[in-house]
């Protein structure tokens, strides 16, 4: 797969998978955001709605309007390729389109009238999915003709479309199987989803585990006389989102209780155990429904806010009162730690074992009904539920014997499974998972992360705060694996010794890691004020040249280097990724120079860099100074890899991918293709700058908007990147004047005051 023969990255993996057009039928919140993330892929859509009275395509419109507001799209070239229109008028643009996803009400009759319609425009061979969340396939399509059966799959989307990886594919035997092959392909590499695969069972995986925990958790609260604080407090010891299941409810909204969990429950056999927790028939939850308290769409629902701060439901009175929030202090190992609030002793103990022990067992017994494998559970709970472990990995990390005894103690028996891990010593061991039917196999749900296979082996270098591995192929990946992949010194080592041994052992080299949150967030801030607050400027100096000459060193190096950047690539972390050759950069990309933020100018070329980016777009000196004076004071990350490109960040040759698990293979790729094209560093950069006027244009600007603390920052900034005067500066000597304006502001009281709250709170001092 090589990168280069094509502009956008996504199209390239657009075009392999054979998805150049889709559809979106149906513009509600699911709709349009499915419409909206093959937007962000590159790929043109059609949004089809009922039609409208006035405004034949009013509904479709709305839909495209929300996602704008609702940051559905990655940027501002997303709604253009969002075509809207309507059932009535337009069913024919269908004919051309490649994938159409049914996202219409959740009505039997609706969906099925319209796949008969769909049938008579839609390509032979083109995908047609549903993103029914209860539905069966087989009540789906019963009656439809064949060839219609065999292109069609439950393509189950979680909410907001966007930002959930989940992605829940539900095939038949009936299944064409290049149509799964193609779906399975273009959710992961088009979409950027994680694929799992569910049985054709009520709530498919993640719903039918997480409903039922819902209500569990929530039934099993007032029936232990826990608050819903307490509740939701304890339900943190467990890796689940700080909303724990009441905040939870107010989030999906109470009212869709009668719907969701009774047609769950009617669809399921009276043995199932979610009969035992009948959440439509539970008082609390009428009681909310009857009052119209549907949560934070109606402004009140377990939580509210009143007149003095937040409130929330007395569980016994059902009235508001004044939020009781729980100390962590007060909970067993500070209420971080599930074994430690399994053994916990009183309500709060009973009630954790209780919904840890139905929720495990509850998933065990159906385990080989709903999913091939207990990972596809796990799976499902931690994308689709936000969890940190699913029920089964959980349950291995308190103990299998103690899961096994928990288990015993609650419900007075251990399901098969659960007695099996205990057998076994886990649910997983060894890299082998115990399937649902018992024995182990191998755990193929997800992509391995990327540098997993080059981790088999020991890394090339290593310091404690960076390594060196061999990806193949002759390609090398410097990780950086910190705190957060800060830029502490013993990175700097591993860096420096790499720039000496990769260019003979390797013929490219890749920047990036498996981290979920961030290529790097810069510079060790800690590091850095300790040494402004001793008044070790010295040390300070040598810190901020060093990285420099390293980061001068990278770019002229005798080999291509492609940084793989991802989440978090912030100040000298970005800094890092502007001196590769070239950048491929996961979708979902927070990239940016936020050092003013913490009283300081970029030091480690990004003045430079991005200055050289703006030139390389053909802006005379005036506008790149300019473009990149913005940039930096601005101090604003990217919320994706679009608006980094829009920063400047990312160049017109750079690419990204939509799918995290494939953004170092594609970095490797890039790294080849770059080598194999006959790599010669690049000439030494000359930086052509306007002079002072513009940058007493660019202050003039800002005067009565900042503080006086800004104008001082925006002043170096400015000088360093317009310069004394109009001249064409070495790229060496222009981060020399960076170097020297930074360390004059960290000088300065109100810059240690910026970094002491930025290290606290974690909030810029608006000083
Ligand atoms: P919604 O009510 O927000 O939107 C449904 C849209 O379909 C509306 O804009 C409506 O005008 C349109 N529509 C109704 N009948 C139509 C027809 N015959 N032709 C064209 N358009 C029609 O619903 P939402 O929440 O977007 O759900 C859509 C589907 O996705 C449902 O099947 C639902 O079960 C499923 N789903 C919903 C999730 C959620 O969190 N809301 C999550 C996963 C799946």
């Amino acid at each position: 797969m090589t990168l280069d023969t094509q502009d956008h990255p996504v199209a390239l993996y657009a075009a392999e998978t054979g998805i150049r057009r889709a559809a979106v039928i149906g513009a509600g919140s699911m709709g349009a955001g499915i419409a909206a993330q093959f937007a962000n892929a590159g790929i043109p859509v059609e949004l089809l709605d009922i039609a409208g009275e006035e405004n034949r395509n009013g509904p479709a419109e709305a839909g495209i309007a929300r996602q704008i507001k609702t940051c559905g799209f990655m940027g501002e070239a997303g709604p253009a390729l969002v075509r809207a229109g309507n059932v009535e008028d337009h069913l024919d643009r269908l004919a051309d389109c490649d994938w159409i996803v049914e996202a219409i009400v959740e009505r039997l009759d609706l969906k099925r009238a319209l796949y008969h319609k769909i049938e008579q425009v839609r390509r032979p061979g083109a995908i047609v999915s549903s993103n029914t969340s209860t539905i069966p396939h087989a009540e789906l399509v019963g009656g439809l003709p064949e060839c219609f059966t065999r292109d069609f799959v439950i393509t189950h989307f979680f909410n907001p479309p966007r930002v959930m990886q989940l992605f829940e594919l539900v095939t038949t035997p009936e299944t064409d199987p290049a149509i799964t092959a193609r779906v399975r392909a273009a959710a992961q590499a088009v979409l950027g989803k994680t694929v799992v695969d569910c049985r054709d069972t009520p709530g498919f995986i993640a719903n039918r585990i997480g409903c039922f925990w819902m209500a569990a958790a929530a039934i099993e609260a007032v029936r232990r006389g826990l608050t819903v604080e307490e509740a939701d407090a304890v339900h943190g010891a467990f890796g689940v989102p700080r909303t724990g299941v009441f905040g939870l409810f107010d989030l999906v909204g109470i009212d869709l209780v009668p719907q969701v969990w009774a047609s769950l429950l009617a669809a399921l056999p009276p043995s199932d155990r979610l009969h035992r927790f009948n959440l439509p028939a539970d008082d609390t939850m009428t009681a909310l429904i009857a009052a119209g308290r549907f949560g934070r769409k109606s402004g009140a629902g377990f939580y509210r806010k009143g007149d003095a701060g937040l409130e929330a439901l007395d569980l016994v009175t059902r009235e508001y009162r004044a939020l009781q929030p729980v100390n962590p202090a007060s909970l067993p190992a500070g209420g971080r730690d599930a074994g430690a609030m399994l053994a916990a002793e009183g309500r709060l103990g009973d009630y954790a074992r209780a919904v840890f022990a139905n929720v495990l067992c509850y998933a065990a017994e159906n385990g080989a009904e709903i999913a091939g494998d207990v990972e596809a559970i796990d799976i499902a709970m931690a994308l689709g539920y936000g969890w940190r472990q699913g029920p089964f990995a959980l349950a291995d990390r308190v103990g299998a014997s103690r899961t096994a005894e928990v288990v015993q103690a609650v419900l007075g028996e251990v399901p098969t499974l659960v007695g099996r891990a205990r057998e076994e010593g886990g649910f997983y061991r060894d890299g082998l998972a115990l399937s649902v039917a018992g024995g182990r196999i191998a755990a193929p749900v997800v992509a391995r992360p990327g540098l997993s296979d080059a981790k088999s082996t020991a890394p090339v270098i290593a310091t404690e705060g960076a390594s060196l591995w061999d990806m193949g192929d002759g390609v090398g990946c410097f990780e950086v694996h910190t705190k957060m992949n800060a830029l502490h010194p013993t990175v700097f080592d591993a860096l420096e010794k790499t720039l000496n041994a990769a260019p003979n052992r390797f013929r490219a080299l890749v920047i990036g890691n498996d981290d979920p949150r961030a290529f790097s967030v810069g510079a060790d801030l800690t590091f850095i004020l300790g040494m402004t607050r001793t008044g070790d400027f010295a040390a300070l100096e040598t810190y901020i040249r060093r990285g420099q000459e390293l980061y001068l060193g990278l770019k002229y190096a005798n080999l291509p280097v492609v940084a793989a950047m991802h989440g978090y690539a912030l100040g000298g972390g970005c800094e890092f990724a502007l001196h590769a050759d070239s950048i491929v950069a996961h979708a979902e990309l927070n990239a940016g120079l936020p050092e003013v933020n913490v009283g300081l100018i970029p030091g480690w070329g990004g003045c430079t860099q991005l200055a050289l980016r703006n030139l390389a777009l053909g802006l005379d000196a005036d506008g790149a100074a300019r473009r990149t004076f913005a940039a930096i004071h601005a101090a604003r990350p990217s919320t994706s890899a679009e608006e980094a490109r829009a920063m400047g960040i990312l160049r017109p040759g750079d690419r990204h991918v939509m799918a995290r698990s494939l953004l170092l293979s594609a970095a490797k790729a890039k790294a080849i293709a770059l080598a194999e094209a006959g790599y010669a560093p690049p000439e030494r950069a000359r930086i052509a700058r306007p002079g002072p006027a513009t940058g007493d244009q660019l202050i003039a600007g800002l005067a009565g908007t900042v503080s006086e603390a800004d104008i001082a920052i925006a002043r170096a900034l400015a000088a360093v990147v317009c310069g004394e005067s109009a001249d064409t500066i070495d790229e060496a000597a222009m981060m020399a004047e960076e170097r020297a304006a930074l360390l004059a502001l960290a000088r300065t009281e109100t810059t240690a005051a910026r970094m002491e709250h930025m290290l606290k709170t974690g909030k810029p001092l608006k000083n």
